[in-house]
């Protein structure tokens, strides 16, 4: 039975699920975010009634009213909205297991960032996973949740320790994953840990004919406005890992932080302006990061590229055949692969030239080989780019 192969399609499949989940929970989430910013008062005069919103979509019109704290009595029929969340985490993890720690060795290791077993690299990483959760858990219940100043600041030095010790612990595509994994883990716990019992809570206190405690709705609200921040950083990441220009260089935990803080700019942007306080400061400030990082990331020119002799058709393809050909090629002979990534063939001179420039972004961060497995050294990586740079010419 040819592992590689069947894991390719569980890949897919997983990955499917995986965005439209992700898409149905962030949809609601957003909807309900927005929801609450633009409630106005109600019209008429429930004084449980805390705000009301009209409005049409799909040819209908809704009414909705929010109730502060509850209303007096229970509707038979109560929607409840987790299942998007956890199938999200569900798939998410399974992906990641599929990916990340089944090929640890080459996804998540790096040689060149920390020499470990694939077996320590997947211990780190569930460890980071769990421990995240745990240490922002901890700090959303101690003294420092009652201030949500002080606990963004604590949130944000925690996204700096998390980025910091995965980009060092693991290959910079690894890290970012790793990252992006920890915090999708934190935003589904506070749906499963915090808001859905809390929830249940207050349903099962109305139920036995009491007054619901409103904390249960307060830290339930902090914890989806944390969730909400965490939107757009988060699904940077998840895409990160075509764009190893981001995760590639050196200073790839600087960059982290940088687009997740850019990320979370724009969201506070949209959250604002819902509240009728639009203020375009904080794009601007985003997109100057942004800029800034498109400068400071250029790749530098490769010491002695423009005075070396272009190679010829013969080296480049020898350099492939021993450096890219085990994975790229019709019949991978690299364990765990089971065709061509990403249909990228370089067992031959015309798919060489084909895949020139694709070669070219991954070679210049050092995304390729991954882990460097096939231990390509610089000469040959620079041989590669200055052909590359000549126009990558057929002989
Ligand atoms: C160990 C196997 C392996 C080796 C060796 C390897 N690659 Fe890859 N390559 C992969 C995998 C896996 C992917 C798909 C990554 C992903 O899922 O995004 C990939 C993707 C690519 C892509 C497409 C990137 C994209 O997302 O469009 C290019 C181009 C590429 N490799 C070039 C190279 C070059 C050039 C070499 C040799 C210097 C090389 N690879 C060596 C496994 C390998």
């Amino acid at each position: 039975m040819d592992l590689a192969y069947f894991a390719e399609w569980a890949n897919l499949l997983i990955r499917w699920l995986h965005l439209i989940t992700g898409i149905a929970w962030i949809g609601t989430s957003f909807y309900f975010i927005g929801l609450d910013n633009q409630l106005e008062p109600p019209r008429d005069g429930n004084p449980r009634v805390k705000g009301e919103q009209w409005s049409i979509h799909g040819g209908g019109f809704y009414h909705k009213q929010k109730y502060l704290v509850a209303p007096e009595r229970l509707p038979e029929k109560l929607h409840w909205f987790k299942w998007e969340a956890y199938w999200t985490w569900i798939s998410g993890f399974s992906l990641f297991v599929l990916i990340y720690w089944a090929n640890a060795s080459t996804y998540l290791v790096d040689p060149a960032v920390l020499d470990m077993p694939a077996w320590a690299a997947v211990l780190a990483s569930a460890a980071l996973l769990v421990g995240g959760w745990v240490v922002y858990d901890l700090l959303c219940r101690s003294k420092l949740g009652e201030d949500e100043g002080k606990l963004s600041i604590a949130m944000v030095v925690l996204l700096v320790v998390a980025a910091f010790v995965a980009c060092h612990l693991f290959s910079g595509r690894g890290a970012f994953l790793q990252v992006g994994a920890m915090t999708g883990t934190i935003m589904v716990a506070n749906v499963a840990m915090v808001i859905i019992p809390g929830q249940r809570k207050m349903v099962e206190a109305m139920r036995a004919g009491q007054e619901p405690d409103p904390k249960y709705g307060r830290w339930g609200k902090q914890r989806s406005v944390h969730n909400t921040y965490l939107t757009l950083p988060v699904l940077f990441l998840m895409i990160s890992t075509h764009y190893p220009m981001t995760f590639g260089s050196a200073w790839n935990w600087v960059v982290l932080l940088a687009i997740a803080l850019a990320g979370a700019l724009v969201r506070q942007y949209f959250v604002l302006r819902q509240l009728g306080r639009a203020n375009l400061a904080y794009p601007a400030v985003a997109a100057v990061v942004v800029v800034a990082l498109v400068f400071a990331l250029r790749p530098a020119p490769r010491a002695g590229l423009a005075s070396a002799e272009v190679p010829a058709m013969a080296e480049v393809q020898a350099i492939t055949a021993a450096r890219c050909a085990t994975c790229h090629a019709a019949n991978p002979t690299f364990e765990g692969i089971a065709a061509a990534p990403k249909g990228v063939h370089l067992d031959n001179p015309q798919q060489i030239r084909r895949w020139a420039q694709s070669m070219r972004q991954q070679l210049e961060n050092e995304a390729m080989p991954p882990g460097n497995v096939t231990e390509m050294t610089p000469e040959e990586r620079a041989r590669l780019l200055a052909w590359v740079a000549a126009g990558a010419p057929a002989r």
